[in-house]
């Protein structure tokens, strides 16, 4: 299969990458990435220089650009990663989320319209459905669970699904959604949770955690949702949307202190800063549709994944540190200084 992938250059996407490159060594992928600030090419190094992969600095909002790339490669299918991901910048900046996650994810199924495609997969969020209320343990996101978005994030991946599902109806195109939880791994922007903490618990700085860290998220190993992701590739049914989910609900506050004793950090270097607005309180993904219809169940346990996603940032100190010693440096004065710290 020809597969373009979009945002392969960001966490998820290198990751996805990596392990279809590996699984199907037939297969050939190529990349299309601007290259935000999330986007580091030295991640996709180990991979550059094979035949069957082929990077391409492009913006998925650049029509032409896009055009000229299918008409180069006749992809068979599309997987779209590329997206701007982080909710507290959302909520400084909304216009360039709406502009990449909406506009990106219209111009890339236009392509997939005008050149004819096997499958146009978008990898979306349990953030479209909100956010659970804490005292209600029985409560789950289902596949038809209403949206209801907190953040313009949220609101942007959520306009995205909406569209995907318009082309399926309106055009017939072959598509598939898949909404996952939080996920952690290797190769993450320290902007997120658990990276962040582990930079900073190892520089010995304040560990941010909003408000009490009280908000839950349902954790999930990256590996667990690449291998997700494909199996829908392969197996899943065109026009269904798949919910993925670790069925591993953490509290944050929880999830610092267990970094700390791993790291030998004290806990008093944790600082409770102003909450982010709108903040969701709980995620759960209900996974039983895609564990039904296509076998698939998370592999890594949240005690192992942590382990080697926290080893991983030791042995790979160059890559986080050559990013937490740049640009990122007045990223984070200025949203972190807004928050009191
Ligand atoms: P990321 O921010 O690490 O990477 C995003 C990548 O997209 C970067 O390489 C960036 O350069 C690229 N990109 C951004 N705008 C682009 C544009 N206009 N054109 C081309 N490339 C562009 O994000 P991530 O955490 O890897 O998330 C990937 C996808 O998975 C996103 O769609 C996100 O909504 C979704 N998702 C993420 C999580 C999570 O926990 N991280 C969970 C569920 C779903
Ligand atoms: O649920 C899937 C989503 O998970 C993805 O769609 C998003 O792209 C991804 O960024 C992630 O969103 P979150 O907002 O849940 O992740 P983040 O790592 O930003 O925050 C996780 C929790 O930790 C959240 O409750 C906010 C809190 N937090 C975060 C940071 C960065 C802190 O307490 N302190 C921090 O410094």
């Amino acid at each position: 299969m020809n597969i373009i992938v979009t945002g392969g250059a960001g966490f998820i996407g290198s990751n996805f990458i990596f392990y279809v490159l590996k699984k199907h060594p037939k297969d050939r992928i190529i990349c299309l990435d601007c290259l935000t600030y999330a986007g580091n090419l030295s991640t996709l190094a180990p991979v550059m220089n094979q035949p069957n992969f082929r990077f391409v600095k492009l913006d998925i909002c650049d029509r032409q650009g896009v055009y000229k790339i299918f008409e180069e490669e006749h992809p068979d299918v599309v997987v779209n990663f590329a997206a701007e991901s982080h909710v507290d910048r959302s909520i400084e900046n909304p216009e360039i989320f709406l502009q990449t996650n909406i506009i990106g994810t219209s111009v890339l199924m236009d392509a997939c319209r005008k050149y004819g495609i096997r499958r146009y997969h978008q990898v979306s969020t349990d953030e479209v459905y909100g956010d659970l209320p804490l005292d209600r343990p029985d409560l789950f996101f289902h596949e038809d669970t209403p949206i209801h978005t907190s953040s313009p994030y949220s609101t942007s991946k959520a306009s995205a699904d909406l569209l995907v599902m318009a082309y399926h109806r309106t055009y017939g195109l072959p598509v598939t959604v898949s909404r996952c939880s939080n996920n952690y791994g290797p190769y993450q922007f320290p902007e997120k949770l658990i990276p962040l903490m582990i930079a900073n618990a190892l520089a010995d700085k304040p560990l941010p955690v909003y408000g009490e860290g009280l908000n839950v998220r349902d954790w999930l190993y990256v590996e667990d949702h690449c291998k997700a992701i494909d199996m829908i590739l392969h197996n899943g049914t065109v026009g269904e949307v798949y919910n993925i989910g670790g069925h591993n609900e953490m509290k944050n506050i929880d999830i610092v202190k267990l970094i700390c004793k791993y790291l030998q950090k004290p806990e008093s270097l944790i600082e409770h800063v102003q909450d982010r607005k709108g903040h969701d309180m709980r995620y759960a993904i209900d996974p039983t549709k895609i564990h039904d219809e296509l076998g698939w169940l998370p592999e890594t346990m949240f005690k192992d994944g942590i382990r080697l996603t926290i080893q991983w940032y030791l042995d790979n100190r160059k890559w986080w540190e050559n990013i937490v010693n740049g640009e990122y440096q007045n990223y984070y004065n200025e949203m972190y200084g807004k928050k009191g710290l």
